[in-house]
């Protein structure tokens, strides 16, 4: 098979919906062998993908997949960790249940997949890390103490990786998406008291003065995957329309 990441396998997280749904399409389509985890089941894989249902804050289900990858294909040579929940509350409204659970999803549920996959990364002469954060913790945003603090902790591990195992020939990148059209947008508008407001608001803020597209998302994780960004590493690479520029 042909295509920038013909050879590679890929393991993606949150590949049920949106990001890691567009991301597990175009890899697929560039040839690579995919491993797809989601809570939910994963509506129409690609052909030959490898499926598992459970929670990406389960140690023991990251250490299952890469060992089934490993089984199947000999190789990870590539992570991505799209799954990520937010609760859209300001820090006094935020309890401590909550404030775990966001960290255990977006935090420990990236560093369990790339410590996972870092071993046969490295054993494998080297690989490609890409995590999902957000324009959030860069720039702040309202209503989302767990959630930007968790995805300042996805740049700061990111950051940590790529130093740390550069010599392994890993590169680690963050990618940091504006406003994308997928199910997990909409459902912050809709915990909003005015709904349509949020959703204008969210879109005044992009100097690009639309929302982005899955796809748009995805483009990115494949420049970071390949070969074409083999001098990028500890890099936080913003799909936001501008967000932070504005
Ligand atoms: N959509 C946006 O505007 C936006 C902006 C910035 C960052 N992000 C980030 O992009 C990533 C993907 O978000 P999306 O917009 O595609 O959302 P989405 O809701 O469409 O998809 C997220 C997927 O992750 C899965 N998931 C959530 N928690 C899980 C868990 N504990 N275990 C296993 N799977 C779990 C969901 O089932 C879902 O399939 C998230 O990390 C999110 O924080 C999204």
């Amino acid at each position: 098979m042909s295509g920038k990441l013909a050879g590679r396998t890929a393991l993606i997280t949150g590949a049920a919906s949106g990001i890691g749904a567009g991301i597990a399409r175009l890899f697929a389509a560039e040839g690579a062998r995919v491993a797809l985890v989601d809570r939910d089941k994963v509506p129409e894989p690609p052909s030959g993908a490898l499926c598992f249902e459970g929670d990406v804050a389960d140690a023991a289900l990251a250490e299952k997949v890469v060992g089934e990858m490993t089984k199947a294909w000999g190789r990870v040579d590539c992570v991505v960790t799209a799954a990520g929940m937010s609760i859209g509350k300001k820090l006094l409204d935020t309890t401590e249940e909550e404030w775990e659970r966001v960290f255990a999803v977006n935090a420990r549920g990236t560093f369990l997949w790339v410590k996972a996959a870092l071993g046969p990364m490295i054993a494998g002469g080297g690989g490609s890390v890409v995590t999902i954060a957000s324009q959030i913790p860069l720039s702040g945003g309202r209503g989302s103490a767990s959630y930007a603090s968790s995805k300042g902790a996805v740049i700061a591990m990111t950051r940590s990786v790529a130093l740390d195992y550069a010599a392994d020939k890993v590169r680690a990148n963050a990618i940091a998406p504006g406003a994308i059209d997928t199910p997990f947008l909409h459902r912050s508008f809709t915990r909003a008291p005015d709904p349509d407001a949020a959703r204008q608001r969210s879109l005044d803020r992009h100097p690009l003065g639309r929302f982005g597209r899955v796809e748009e998302v995805a483009k990115a994780a494949l420049f970071l995957a390949s070969d074409d960004s083999s001098f990028t590493t500890g890099s936080v690479l913003m799909v936001e329309g501008g967000w932070n520029a504005a």
